[in-house]
């Protein structure tokens, strides 16, 4: 029970990941608050974790995320940890990445994750913590990603510059990296069919030291780690939860 009582935002949590985490917060003794985009699955995973809040809020409008920071503090007065957890990917080479494309993927990885932190920051006081969701594309070149792996390289690094800011406020800051997580955004790149998810899923697996994918509790694990008070001495670093990938290459 590390975060009994503990007020904690999930931003991203109705699926993936993001869900997990918060299911292993609620578990945990937390008032559970968390966002998505589709109130469907916002509901289901209100329904799975009692006591919970679910938002629909887009973390790439940062006026909503004002506005939805001032509902958990009407509701629970402030913030004692703050998961940024929203992402979305999708794969496209340098020849054609469209603008557009480019934006939609900043405006949700960088820019609304960036800006979530600085409305929060509002009602968070002396030992508090934040975990931000980069990832394993941020360290390494993949062909086609080059897009999201600006954008969580940027994210990394952004927020090691905001862990000094903050050090001596008491307030932590820590990435966590996932490798290839069993998800559904692996279903949700544009253009990509199930067969090519399939052969991607395989060749993610050949690649990976421990040979499997990593399922999304195996991030909330280190997630919740990272949040509690357990990692008290911890702040501005980044642990991969890739099943070796990266450390092991
Ligand atoms: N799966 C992997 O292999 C992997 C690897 C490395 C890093 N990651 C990162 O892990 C995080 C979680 O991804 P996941 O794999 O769990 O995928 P997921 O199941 O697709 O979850 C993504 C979460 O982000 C939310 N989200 C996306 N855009 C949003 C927006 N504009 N505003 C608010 N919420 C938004 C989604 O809500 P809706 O469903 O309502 O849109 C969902 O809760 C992401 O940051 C991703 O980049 C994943």
């Amino acid at each position: 029970m590390r975060f009994k009582d503990k007020v904690v935002l999930v931003l991203g949590g109705n699926s993936g990941i993001g869900l997990a985490a918060a299911k292993a917060f609620a578990a945990e003794g937390a008032l559970v608050h968390f966002t998505g985009r589709s109130w469907r699955t916002i509901e289901e995973a209100q329904n799975a974790i009692p006591g919970s809040t679910g938002y629909q809020s887009d973390i790439a409008d940062p006026a909503a995320t004002e506005d939805l920071i001032a509902r958990v503090e009407a509701a629970d007065g402030r913030i004692d940890v703050l998961y940024i957890n929203a992402g979305v990917g999708g794969f496209a080479p340098l020849r054609e990445i469209t603008e557009d494309g480019w934006d939609h993927i900043h405006e949700i990885n960088l820019r609304g994750c960036v800006f979530a932190l600085q409305k929060a920051l509002r009602i968070m006081g002396r030992g508090s913590s934040v975990v931000v969701t980069g990832s394993i594309g941020a360290h390494g070149a993949l062909e086609g990603n080059g897009a999201y792996a600006a954008a969580k390289a940027g994210l990394y690094m952004a927020m090691k510059v905001f862990a000094k800011e903050l050090v001596g406020e008491g307030i932590r800051v820590n990435v966590v990296s996932p490798g290839p997580i069993d998800t559904p955004l692996l279903h949700r790149n544009p253009g990509m069919s199930e067969a090519d998810v399939a052969r991607l899923k395989e060749m993610m697996i050949a690649n990976i030291p421990m040979h499997r994918m990593g399922e999304s509790e195996d991030v909330a694990k280190a997630v919740l780690f990272l949040a509690s008070d357990d990692a008290a001495f911890i702040t501005g670093a980044n642990l991969f939860v890739d099943g070796g990938l990266i450390e092991l290459r």
